[in-house]
C-alpha cells in the first residue's frame, strides 16, 4: 500500500548474475523510482579496504569504512570487476559491516518517491515492509554464461568454468552466513530467469507490481 506520503519500495533479491540488476533498473525506470544496487555498497567497502592496504577481515575497520561510504558515488564500472565481488562477499559476512550498510540502504529506500533495491536481504532484512518482493534465480550454468558473455562482450577475457566455480562459491558463502543469509522472503514472488529471459521477467514483474498497486 502506498500513498503520496509513503515511498513505494520494491525489493529484488537473488544470487549472483541472476538478472536482478537489469530487472531492477527496468522497474525503476518504468515506475520512476530511485534504484540502489546494494551489492555495490559491499563492493565499495571491499575496494576501499583493498585500495588502502587494509585487511578484509578486520570487522571494526571494515565497519568504519562502510559507515563512511557516500551512496551517491558508487561507480559501477570500477566496482563491477569479478574479483571485487569475491572480496565483497567476504566483507559481507561481518555483522557490523551489514549494520552500517543496511542503515544507509534503508535511508535510501525511504527517500521519496521510493526505490527499487536489489541485493540478497532486501525483502528479509532491509525492507521487510516493501510493497512487493521478488526473488530472481537461474541455474548456476546460465548465470555463469551470462557473466561470461558480459565480460567478453566488454572486450575482456574470461574462463567459463572458473566463473561458474566462483559463482557457486559465492552463493554458498552468501547462503550459509549467519547474518542475513541469502534466502527468499516468505512473501516473495519467485522469478526463474533460466528460460524466460529478462524481457519476459520484466513483464511478469510489472503485472505483479500493477496488481499490488491496485490493492
Ligand atoms: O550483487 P553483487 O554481486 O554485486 O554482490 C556482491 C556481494 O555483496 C554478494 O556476493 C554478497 O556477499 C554481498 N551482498 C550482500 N547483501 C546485499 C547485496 C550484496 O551480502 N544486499
Amino acid at each position: 500500500m502506498t500513498s503520496d506520503q509513503t515511498p513505494l519500495v520494491i525489493a529484488v533479491d537473488g544470487p549472483a548474475a541472476a538478472g536482478k540488476g537489469t530487472l531492477s533498473r527496468r522497474l525503476a525506470a518504468h515506475y520512476r523510482l530511485n534504484h540502489l544496487d546494494t551489492g555495490l555498497t559491499y563492493r565499495a567497502t571491499a575496494k576501499a579496504l583493498i585500495d588502502r592496504g587494509l585487511p578484509l577481515d578486520d570487522e571494526a575497520v571494515a565497519a568504519r569504512t562502510a559507515g563512511g561510504l557516500d551512496l551517491s558515488h558508487l561507480d559501477r564500472s570500477v566496482l563491477s570487476a569479478h574479483e571485487i565481488g569475491e572480496a565483497a562477499s567476504r566483507v559481507a559476512v561481518m555483522p557490523q559491516v551489514r549494520t552500517a550498510l543496511v542503515e544507509a540502504q534503508r535511508g535510501f529506500s525511504q527517500t521519496m518517491p521510493g526505490a527499487v533495491l536489489d541485493g540478497r536481504d532486501i525483502g528479509t532484512v532491509v525492507c521487510p515492509d516493501a510493497l512487493i518482493k521478488f526473488y530472481v534465480t537461474a541455474t548456476p550454468e546460465v548465470r555463469a554464461k551470462r557473466r561470461f558473455d558480459e565480460i567478453t562482450g566488454n572486450g575482456g577475457s574470461a574462463d567459463l568454468a572458473s566463473i561458474q566455480a566462483d559463482i557457486e562459491k559465492r552463493d554458498a558463502r552468501d547462503s550459509e552466513r549467519a547474518d542475513s543469509p541469502l534466502r527468499p522472503a516468505a512473501d516473495a514472488h519467485l522469478l526463474d530467469t533460466t528460460e524466460m529471459g529478462i524481457e519476459a521477467a520484466f513483464e511478469a514483474a510489472r503485472r505483479l507490481v500493477d496488481a499490488a498497486l491496485e490493492h
